[in-house]
C-alpha cells in the first residue's frame, strides 16, 4: 500500500481529552493519561486500528467553552498538562502509527488572551483592530450603551455584541460573551496565526481542524441578518452577512499553501450551517482551499436508509471530481448516533449497522471516542450539567454533556477513567460497556469496528473506489457497490430489525460473492440471481470473485 495517504485512506479518531483518561485523579482526562492508552488506539495487537487523533482544544483556557476558548495559542492548559507532554504524544502517537490533528480555534479567543485583553485596554492600542469593535446605535451616552450595532445573534443565545464600560464600544461574540471574535481583516492578526500554524507544523502536528472556519470573515459593513423562520434566536436569521464572506478563500489559499510546504499536512474545517454545497465550496477542485470539510447534512439524516443515501448522494454530487469526501455520525457537539438513532436493546446491532456504513462510504470516516462501544448519551441531571447552553436553554435543551462523559475502560471503580472524582458522571452501563469487556468479547461493537477497519485498509476498492447505489430509494435497507479497478465490493445493510430481502439491479447477475464480513452470525449464501437477503440489522461485506 505505497500510495497510502493518511487523511484520505486512513480513519481519524476524535478525542475529548478531558474525558479520554485521567492520569492525576483531578477527574480530568489529560495528554499523560491519553499517551497511557495510545496502544488502544493503534500499535498493538488488539488496538483499534485508527490512523490519527483529531484532538480537541487542550490550549489554555478557563474553560468557559471547555477549551474552545483559548488564552493562548502556543502552550498547553495545565489540567491536559505541558508542552513536553504534548511533544511526547507526538512522538509516541508517530511511533504506532497515528497523525496528530490540532483543533484550531481561530474564529474567537477566550477573553482572557493577551490580545483581547490589549485590544480592550483602550480604543488606541495597537491590538484594538485584531477584535471587532463597534460604536453603539443612536441615543448612546458616555458609559451608557446604545443602541446594539446590528441584529446579529449569539449561537450560545442573547445577542452577539457585549458593551465594554471602559471604552464605550461594543465588541461582537459568535459564542459566549468570554469568546470575543477576531478581526481576519488585519494584517497583524492574520500573520500572527500564520506564525502560530508554522509553531505547530515544525513541532511534528499533522494536521489541523479548522473550528468554525466559516467564522472567520463577518460582512465589513455589519449589515443585519435578513429573518429565517427558527426557534432560537439564532436560527430565526438568515446567516448571510455573519458567516461565509468571500474574503476566507483567501486565508483558506494560504492555509494550503503554507500546509504543502510540509509533507503529508492535512486541513479539516468546521463550517456552518448544514448545506453539503456550501461545504464543498471549503473544499475547492481537490488541489486548493481545504482538504476535507465535515458535511452536517449527513449527521442530521435518522436512521433510515433512504434519507443517508440521499445524503451521501448529494455530498458526493457538491464536490468536485477531484475533492474528498468525509463521513462522521458523532461528534462533541452533538448527540450520540447510538442514541440518536434510536437507543433499546437493539442499540448495539444497529451501531455495527452504522460503523458499517460509516467505514464504507467513499471518504474519510471520523470516528468519536467511545463509538466503537456502542456508547450513547448520558442523561445529565439539572444539577450537574456544564454546558453553557445547556445551562441556559434547559430542559428545552440539555446541553453537550450527554456525549461528552468519561471514556469507560474497564468494570472497575469510576470505570478506569480517573481514580479521584470523574468531571461528568460514567455512561450508566459502564460496568458492561467498557473497553476491556469489549476487547474480550468477539461479538462485540469494538471487535466489528476492528474488523471493519481491518477490511478497510485492505481493501483498495474500500479505500478509494467509486460508489454506486444499488437501490432506488430504498426503505429498508442500503445496498452500495465500492468499485475499484482491481476490486468489486459489495455493501449491504439492513436498517431494521427483521430480515429482509431487496431486489438489485442486474449488475450483480452472473457474479459469485465471497462474504468478507458480517455483523451477524453467517446465514450461508445471501445473493441469489439479483436479489439479496440479509438478516435483522445485518451489514456485511461481500467481495466479486
Ligand atoms: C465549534 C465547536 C464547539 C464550540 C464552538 C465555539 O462549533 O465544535 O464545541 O463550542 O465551536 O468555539
Ligand atoms: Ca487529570
Amino acid at each position: 500500500m505505497s500510495d497510502f495517504l493518511w487523511w484520505r485512506d486512513g480513519v481519524i479518531y476524535q478525542v475529548y481529552p478531558r474525558s479520554f483518561a485521567d492520569s492525576n485523579g483531578d477527574g480530568i482526562g489529560d495528554l499523560p493519561g491519553l499517551l497511557a492508552h495510545l496502544d488502544y488506539l493503534n500499535g498493538a495487537p488488539d488496538s483499534l486500528g485508527v490512523d490519527a487523533i483529531w484532538l480537541s482544544p487542550v490550549y489554555p483556557s478557563p474553560m468557559h467553552d471547555f477549551g474552545y476558548d483559548v488564552a493562548d495559542y502556543e502552550s498547553i492548559d495545565p489540567s491536559f498538562g505541558t508542552l513536553e507532554d504534548f511533544d511526547r504524544l507526538v512522538a509516541e502517537a508517530h511511533r504506532r502509527g497515528i497523525r496528530i490533528v490540532m483543533d484550531l480555534v481561530m474564529n474567537h479567543t477566550s477573553d482572557l488572551h493577551p490580545w483581547f485583553v490589549e485590544s480592550r485596554s483602550s480604543r488606541t492600542n495597537p491590538k484594538r483592530d485584531w477584535y471587532l469593535w463597534r460604536d453603539g446605535g443612536r441615543a448612546g451616552h458616555h458609559c451608557r450603551p446604545g443602541r446594539m450595532p446590528n441584529n446579529w445573534q449569539a449561537v450560545f443565545g442573547g445577542k452577539a455584541w457585549e458593551w465594554d464600560p471602559a471604552t464605550e464600544q461594543y465588541y461582537y461574540h459568535m459564542f459566549l460573551k468570554q469568546q470575543p471574535d477576531l478581526n481576519w481583516r488585519s494584517p497583524q492578526l492574520r500573520a500572527r496565526m500564520f506564525e502560530m500554524m508554522k509553531f505547530w507544523l515544525d513541532r511534528g502536528v499533522d494536521g489541523f481542524r479548522l473550528d468554525v472556519v466559516s467564522g472567520y470573515f463577518k460582512d465589513a459593513a455589519f449589515r443585519d441578518n435578513p429573518p429565517a423562520l427558527g426557534l432560537r434566536g439564532f436560527d430565526r436569521q438568515k446567516h448571510i452577512h455573519d458567516s461565509d464572506q468571500p474574503e476566507l478563500m483567501g486565508v483558506l489559499d494560504d492555509l494550503r499553501h503554507l500546509l504543502d510546504s510540509y509533507p503529508e499536512r492535512m486541513a479539516v474545517g468546521e463550517v456552518g450551517g448544514d448545506a453539503p454545497r456550501l461545504a464543498a465550496r471549503y473544499c475547492g477542485n481537490g488541489a486548493d482551499l481545504l482538504h476535507l470539510a465535515f458535511n452536517f447534512d449527513f449527521t442530521g439524516q435518522p436512521w433510515l436508509p433512504r434519507r443517508l443515501q440521499e445524503s451521501a448522494l448529494r455530498w458526493e454530487a457538491a464536490l468536485h471530481s477531484n475533492a474528498w469526501p468525509c463521513y462522521t455520525l458523532s461528534n462533541h457537539d452533538l448527540s450520540r448516533h447510538a442514541t440518536r438513532f434510536g437507543g433499546g436493546p437493539s442499540s448495539d446491532r444497529r451501531a455495527k449497522a452504522a460503523a458499517a456504513l460509516l467505514l464504507t462510504l467513499r471518504g474519510t470516516p471520523f470516528l468519536y471516542y467511545g463509538e466503537e462501544l456502542g456508547l450513547g448519551d448520558t442523561p445529565i441531571p439539572r444539577s450537574e450539567i456544564q454546558d453553557p447552553p445547556g445551562l441556559k436553554y434547559w430542559p428545552i435543551y440539555r446541553g453537550r454533556d450527554p456525549e461528552r462523559t468519561p471514556m469507560p475502560w474497564n468494570a472497575g471503580p469510576q470505570a478506569g477513567f480517573t481514580t479521584g472524582c470523574p468531571w461528568l458522571r460514567l455512561n450508566r452501563d459502564y460496568a458492561r460497556r467498557n473497553v476491556a469487556a469489549q476487547q474480550a468479547d468477539p461479538a462485540s461493537v469494538f471487535n466489528f469496528y476492528r474488523e471493519l477497519l481491518n477490511l478497510r485498509r485492505a481493501s483498495p476498492a474500500l479505500r478509494r473506489g467509486r460508489y454506486h447505489p444499488l437501490l432506488h430509494q430504498p426503505v429498508t435497507a442500503m445496498a452500495y457497490l465500492r468499485e475499484s479497478a482491481e476490486q468489486t465490493m459489495l455493501v449491504a445493510i439492513n436498517f431494521f430489525g427483521w430480515p429482509v430481502q431487496v431486489t438489485v439491479d442486474e449488475s450483480l447477475l452472473g457474479r459469485r460473492w465471497r462474504l468478507r464480513l458480517t455483523s451477524t452470525p453467517d446465514e450461508g449464501a445471501r445473493v441469489q440471481g439479483n436479489s439479496l437477503r440479509l438478516a435483522p440489522f445485518e451489514a456485511c461485506v461481500l467481495e466479486a470473485e
